[in-house]
């Protein structure tokens, strides 16, 4: 079955929220996980989805103003957490080292992880792209293993938000550098809609989708779930 993602980032506060799942009737045979700002999660919880919060630090409580931790969210009901989203690692200064850490609490809490690796552009054009994901995975690898918890999404940075997709081949192949490294579900992240999606989805290696944009719409989310389900 293929996990379709919603990375909603810094949109929907709890009202539009509450509307969006209430809409959201996601069809069988695809697993639907939504994940909405942390001032959110309480109204998207009470819809009964599976609900991912986008981030998670690696103290279970402390001085670390402005982050929440994952016992925090397990006690909410939340099911799992992103970590190393290409965002948190460009503007919030996230590394390796610290992706990997917040992966390890949040699945010391049996919180699931989606663990984000991706190459810039400027590293694809060097020809750096193997190198940067293999770094990325393997510090990830190396903390958790193959933890039944875990997925990880190719998501490479140029294809975010950019409406530029990677093509079926460039995705095959980053996935495959990815299954060499850990044997985890591995999604797809980097401007998917749902006229695209089939064609990433029935790529060997494609486990299922991470979607930025064209989750925010109920329309378009369903539609992506439904193309997902059907394959
Ligand atoms: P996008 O975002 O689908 O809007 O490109 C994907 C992501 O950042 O996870």
């Amino acid at each position: 079955m293929k996990l379709i993602a919603g990375n909603w980032k810094m949109f929907k506060g709890p009202r539009e929220t509450r509307d969006f799942c209430e809409a959201f009737a996601p069809p069988e045979g695809v697993e639907a996980v939504l994940c909405p700002p942390f001032v959110s999660l309480p109204a998207a919880l009470e819809s009964g989805h599976t609900i991912f919060a986008q981030n998670v630090h690696w103290a279970d409580d402390g001085a670390y103003t402005g982050e929440i931790s994952a016992p925090m969210l397990a006690e909410l009901g939340v099911a799992g957490a992103i970590v190393g989203h290409s965002e948190r690692r460009q503007f919030f200064g996230e590394t390796d080292e610290t992706v990997a850490r917040r992966a390890v609490a949040a699945l010391g809490h049996e919180l699931r992880v989606i663990a984000c690796v991706g190459e810039s552009l400027e590293e694809r054009e060097s020809g750096q792209m193997e190198l940067v994901l293999r770094a990325q995975v393997e510090a990830i690898r190396d903390a958790v293993g193959d933890h039944e918890g875990l997925v990880l999404a190719y998501e490479p940075v140029w294809a975010i938000g950019t409406g530029q997709t990677a093509t079926p081949g460039q995705a095959r192949q980053a996935h495959s550098i990815i299954k060499e490294l850990v044997d985890v579900p591995v999604l797809y992240g980097g401007s998917v809609k749902p006229e695209n999606a089939e064609e990433l989805l029935t790529q060997e290696g494609v486990d299922g989708a991470l979607v930025g944009g064209a989750s925010l719409d109920v329309e378009s989310f369903t539609a992506l779930c439904r193309t997902a389900a059907n394959l």
